[in-house]
């Protein structure tokens, strides 16, 4: 049995290894999630906006066993459990079971599986799976980002004007006023066309296929960001906070952007508002 804060020496283990793990996790959480959209499933609330069902807690279920099955030592940060750590391994798996909920609970078909991977803190891999359309995004650093095993690329894209910009709303919109009305609206009038999917992933995912031009959010949480944020910009994609800082998963603020679009997109969110 393994004490807590033990520093474990993991050898690196193969990229390709670690990748297969999370790809068939995530593939196996997704069959789940259609299974309980089918038969049903239960809602508890968080808060009157922010649901949880039976199919979250059973999928990162599902993830966690499958990929501590092969990596006994590995760390975890997952959604709905927090942080599972039994030893200081420097791999640290971060998982969001179902991004999407509120979509799943309404039967509406855009949600995923996420798991990316850290080695020392640094982002290295990612798997997002999409059960809906069987879509299974994928990146390992520094060799490219893949839909269903083909290469993807972001958008050429290079005004605001034609771009198809998305964007996402945190939980607490009713209780704070940094609740990203105000950044809606500027970009609402300056793009071609403004998209809110509900899967923070997927829209990550969506910019690194060139299917969104630009995607922004205040107040996401680590395991919205990690594997997306590997995808873009292995994608070839631009990745900050919204001073044009390097990406923080930590760090709750996100702009991802096809790189062309990026710095018109950091001027949006700098406007002062009345
Ligand atoms: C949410 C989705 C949504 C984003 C929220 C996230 P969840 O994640 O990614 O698009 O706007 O900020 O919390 O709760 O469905 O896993
Ligand atoms: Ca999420
Ligand atoms: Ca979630």
């Amino acid at each position: 049995m393994l004490q807590s804060g033990v520093p474990i020496h993991d050898e690196p283990i193969s990229h390709d290894k670690l990748l297969q793990a999370a790809v068939s996790a995530s593939q196996e959480a997704g069959a789940l999630l259609l299974q309980y959209a089918r038969a049903g499933f239960r809602i508890e609330y968080k808060n009157p906006i922010n649901l949880v069902t039976d199919a979250d807690r059973a999928a990162e279920q599902c993830v966690i066993e499958r990929i501590r099955a092969h990596f006994p030592t590995h760390r975890f940060l997952a959604e709905e459990r927090g942080r599972v750590e039994k030893a200081m391994s420097p791999y640290l798996w971060i998982i969001d079971p179902l991004d999407g909920t509120t979509n799943f609970a309404h039967g509406y078909p855009a949600y995923c599986v996420s798991i990316g991977l850290e080695y020392e803190g640094r982002c290295v891999l990612g798997a997002i799976f999409d059960p809906t359309r069987n879509e299974l995004f994928t990146a390992i650093e520094h060799r490219g980002a893949q839909l269903n095993g083909r290469p993807i690329h972001v958008s050429t894209t290079m005004t605001l004007d034609s771009s198809l910009l998305v964007t996402g709303f945190a939980y607490d919109i009713r209780e704070t006023p940094r609740n990203n009305l105000d950044h809606f609206s500027n970009f609402a009038l300056k793009a071609q066309g403004l998209r809110r999917t509900g899967s923070a992933a997927l829209d990550l995912c969506y910019a690194a296929a060139g299917r969104f031009d630009g995607f922004w959010e205040v107040r996401l949480n680590p395991w919205d960001m990690a594997a997306g944020s590997v995808i873009v910009r292995e994608a070839g994609g631009q990745l900050t906070d919204f001073s044009g800082n390097d990406l923080s998963i930590y760090g709750q603020e996100l702009v991802a952007s096809n790189g062309r679009i990026h710095e018109a997109m950091l001027a949006v969110l700098n406007e002062e508002t009345p």
